[in-house]
């Protein structure tokens, strides 16, 4: 089956079928994903460049062990030492790479649409790898994929998203995504904290500042990073006060379902969105989120750079 576009650039834009398509792709990889190293060659010959303008440790190396894994020639932007620093534009940054003939070109970006921008002027297919507070696209496939490991549907479920929503490309695109499944999507923090035009998506996905009311009876319950570095002005008043509040801790879960499972994208700031009990406990799928994060990319490149199926 095709998945019948040239770039993945958001969730927003992808049908459920799509969606489906993807992660049954992915699960096929899920077993050649973990800890062996197993590889096959349906990329060979391909070139895949990251060009990632923000830091990041998961999604980078993740889509770089995703692409070696299926046979490509992988490339890396060292983005501090090229011209963009000298004044160079992204759009005539992407267009020089892509003149040297590449296939996928994976870009990070601080300002949100700058794949998509690229998207416009390259030959090579362009994967979003998150892109300022619009959209992660594989971040919320491979939560989808966690959910469906240890829940096994996406439909009808409570997903609770806790943190800096408003900051959150990944809470946007796991919103996208859950909403086209008809699962209940609750957005939770502090009123400074909640995007105003989330709840819009569907009437499914809501936005609450009370926790308690919002861990009740959760099926998926997910932490967000506290955005800093995206935060223009102090929207809290201190990290301490909003673990008061939010963070998520075991008395807390008790609330959610008995076989609720914590999910974060990461980096996680232990302590301040969850306690260590948590992040290390029994209900948390932190690690098979990022197991999966190699499984959902592998799939992703090989379906849209025409590798064979898994
Ligand atoms: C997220 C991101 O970069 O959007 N992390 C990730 O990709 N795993 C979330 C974050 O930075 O907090």
């Amino acid at each position: 089956m095709q998945l019948g576009v040239k770039h993945l650039l958001d969730i927003e834009s992808l049908s459920r079928e799509q969606i489906e398509l993807i992660l049954s792709t992915a699960q096929k990889f899920q077993a050649s994903s973990g800890s062996a190293p197993l590889r096959n060659k349906s990329l060979a010959g391909k070139i895949v460049v990251t060009a990632f303008f923000e830091a990041s440790t998961r999604t980078l190396m993740s889509f770089e062990i995703a692409a070696a894994r299926l046979g490509a020639d992988v490339m890396k932007v060292s983005t501090e030492l090229s011209s963009i620093v000298k004044g160079e534009t992204l759009r005539d940054t992407v267009m020089n790479l892509d003149a040297m003939g590449l296939d996928g070109l994976i870009i990070r970006h601080a300002q949100s649409g700058a794949p998509h921008a690229a998207a416009q002027v390259v030959q090579a297919s362009v994967i979003n790898a998150g892109d300022g507070a619009h959209e992660h696209p594989t971040q919320a496939l491979l939560d989808a994929l966690t959910i469906l490991d240890y829940r096994k549907r996406l439909d009808g479920l409570k997903v609770v998203l806790v943190g800096d929503i408003l900051h959150s490309r990944v809470a946007r695109s796991n919103a996208f995504l859950l909403s086209k499944f008809s699962s209940l999507v609750v957005l939770c923090g502090p009123a400074t904290l909640l995007s105003r035009d989330l709840d819009s998506i569907a009437p499914q996905v809501t936005t609450t500042t009370r926790l308690s009311e919002a861990l009740e009876d959760a099926d998926v319950v997910m932490g967000l990073r506290l955005q800093k570095e995206r935060q223009q002005q102090a929207l809290i008043p201190s990290v301490r006060d909003y673990s008061l509040e939010y963070r998520l801790t075991t008395e807390r879960l008790r609330r959610a379902k008995p076989d609720c499972i914590v999910l974060h994208p990461g980096p996680l700031n232990r302590g301040a969105e969850m306690t260590s009990e948590v992040a290390d406990g029994p209900q948390s799928r932190i690690l098979s989120q990022v197991s999966n994060g190699v499984a959902v990319r592998m799939a992703v490149l090989n379906l849209l750079l025409g590798g064979e199926d898994g």
